[in-house]
């Protein structure tokens, strides 16, 4: 089955050099997925300069694996903010991912970009029909006290069970959308960069492989933050607070109008989503869930043949064509982290499933700081704040796993295998003279080895076969086969193994990596 995501097999991206000397800009964006892409364009129309700095190719990760709703509602049910955050808050951040969606269109029309970008109803409904509805007409309830436009009601379009619809949420095709983003970036002193890696955070410039960036300021839109200028123990700390987990896509070809075009979630935990658009003769649907915490769910190919299973459930003629997974980031409160963490440097993270809507949002508020425009959501979304909704609980609930995977995998490691029980195209925890490796044989037979201890904070990798990628347990950073990182908050490759000796090969930086799909 064909695991590159329908957006990138249906839209083209413009190609970057890498950079190579030195180049003085206003704003420096690194991470080139829809939060730095939409921070870089942004930054240009307010006549600043700007370097964004992708380390692959922009939108290919996260971005490039989303399902993108463009939805103001959130993982985190209105009635639960209210109870934590105040009802002021809850209406804010409904208006924060409201003005988001409302610039993406306002972009589209005024760039005249061809993605697809609609406006249609979200559905929240019962996963079962047998389902007890109070909570979805609480949650009805909740947005009718704050002003918010939401119904109902007994009879979800499709699927005939109770839930709440939300109009004028939208769909869009978000690589067509960010391509045409990327287009109007480079030119009048604002560059962007593929294939490099910002290294090292100064606090007025960064280091790549080619060469360094000089900033008055630094948006960090990495989806998993680089450390940036803070310290060791202030970033370490910071990540005890997002928790990754990784989700799932598949995406079909459903008869003409069975399905109205829209946007649907259910009320099951985890949760499905799913969303249809009109096809040349068909409907497209892309069914995603069947969430876990990154590298913990030892069959990674279950998640798919559930989320198939459910698909037929409601589609038995679906013509699956193409699946994927990739990785949203949570909070310990529900709440993105948005806003500076030094006085020249901006974060944006912990999405859940918003990332479309808050990562748009984050760029937004990223601008109205450099720029010394005020901004009404910057308390609600600091990124030190310390009211937190049921802080303490989840901090316990979602860090427990690190300890636990640490003593678990370094203690009582699962039995490692031989390097001849490797078959072609897959990847074992071996032993290499004493040393847990992270070993993988590619389709000629050959044998790439490495160390299989996560380069973030040292717990045991694990191969995951249906992405043929090694993932850490403990706070989800994921690497290529060959050791290179694909996504954080591990920064640096797992060091490459000679086979023969189990010795380092050599010390290895942080390069600019292959693209992952
Ligand atoms: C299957 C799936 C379904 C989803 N569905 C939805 C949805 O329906 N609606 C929604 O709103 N959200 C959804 N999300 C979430 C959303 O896709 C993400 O939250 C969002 O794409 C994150 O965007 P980003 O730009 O912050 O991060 P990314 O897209 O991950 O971009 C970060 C970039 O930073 C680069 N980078 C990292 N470190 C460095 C470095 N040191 N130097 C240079 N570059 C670096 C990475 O290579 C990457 O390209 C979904 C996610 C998945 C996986
Ligand atoms: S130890 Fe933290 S991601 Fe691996």
């Amino acid at each position: 089955m064909d695991t590159t995501p329908h957006w990138l097999k249906t839209a083209t991206l413009p190609q970057q050099m890498a950079l190579a000397g030195e180049v003085h800009v206003d704003v420096a964006v690194v991470g080139g997925g829809i939060t730095g892409i939409t921070a870089a364009y942004l930054a240009k129309k307010a006549g600043l300069t700007v370097a964004l700095l992708e380390r692959a190719r922009c939108a290919r990760i996260d971005t490039g694996h989303t399902t993108a709703h463009l939805t103001a509602v959130t993982d985190l049910r209105l009635h639960q903010m209210q109870r934590c955050f105040g009802s002021d808050a809850t209406r804010a951040v409904w208006d924060a991912g409201t003005a988001a969606i409302a610039r993406i269109e306002s972009i589209v029309a005024a760039e005249g970009i061809d993605c697809d970008f609609t406006r249609f109803s979200g559905h929240l409904h019962a996963a079962k029909a047998d389902e007890d509805p109070s909570e979805l007409e609480r949650e009805a309830g909740t947005a009718r006290e704050l002003g918010i436009d939401a119904t109902y009601g007994l009879d979800t379009p499709f699927f005939h069970v109770p839930g709440v619809t939300f109009p004028q949420q939208a769909l869009f095709h978000p690589v067509k959308y960010l391509a045409g983003l990327l287009r109007h970036i480079p030119g009048g002193g604002c560059h962007v960069y593929e294939q490099t890696v910002a290294e090292e955070f100064e606090e007025r410039s960064l280091r790549t492989a080619g060469g360094r960036v000089h900033f008055q300021h630094l948006i960090v839109a990495t989806h998993n933050p680089v450390m940036g200028e803070s310290s060791l123990i202030g970033a370490t700390l910071f990540q005890t607070k997002l928790s990754l987990y990784t989700t799932y896509a598949l995406g079909a070809k459903i008869p003409a109008g069975m399905i109205p075009e829209g946007s649907y979630w259910d009320t099951a935990d985890p949760y499905h989503y799913l969303r249809v658009q009109r096809g040349d003769g068909y409907d497209y649907a892309i069914h995603g869930g069947e969430d876990h915490k990154t590298g913990q769910q030892p069959d990674t190919f279950a998640p798919y043949a559930q989320l198939e299973a459910h698909l037929r459930s409601f589609a038995p003629a679906a013509e699956i064509d193409a699946r994927w997974s990739g990785q949203v980031i949570e909070t310990n409160d529900g709440l993105p982290f948005i806003g500076r963490t030094s006085e020249r440097q901006f974060i944006a993270t912990g999405f859940s499933g918003n990332g479309m809507t808050f990562g748009t949002l984050g760029a937004m508020m990223a601008l109205d700081t450099i720029t010394g425009r005020t901004n009404p959501w910057v308390k609600i979304f600091d990124p030190s704040r310390t009211t937190v909704f049921g802080g303490t609980l989840s901090y316990l609930k979602e860090n427990k796993d690190f300890p636990v995977c640490l003593v678990r995998d370094r203690l009582h490691a699962p039995e490692a295998a031989s390097l001849g029980e490797i078959a072609p195209g897959e990847g074992k925890i071996v032993q290499l003279q004493g040393q847990k490796a992270a070993a993988y044989r590619d389709t000629n037979g050959r044998i790439t080895a490495c160390s299989a201890i996560c380069t973030h904070l040292q717990c045991v990798v694990a191969w995951n076969p249906a992405e043929k990628t090694w993932d850490c347990p403990c706070h989800g950073s994921r690497f290529q086969p060959n050791g290179e990182v694909i996504s954080g908050p591990a920064e640096e490759p797992l060091p490459r193994l000679s086979v023969a000796t189990g010795q380092p090969v050599r010390p290895r930086r942080k390069t600019a990596r292959t693209e992952h799909s």
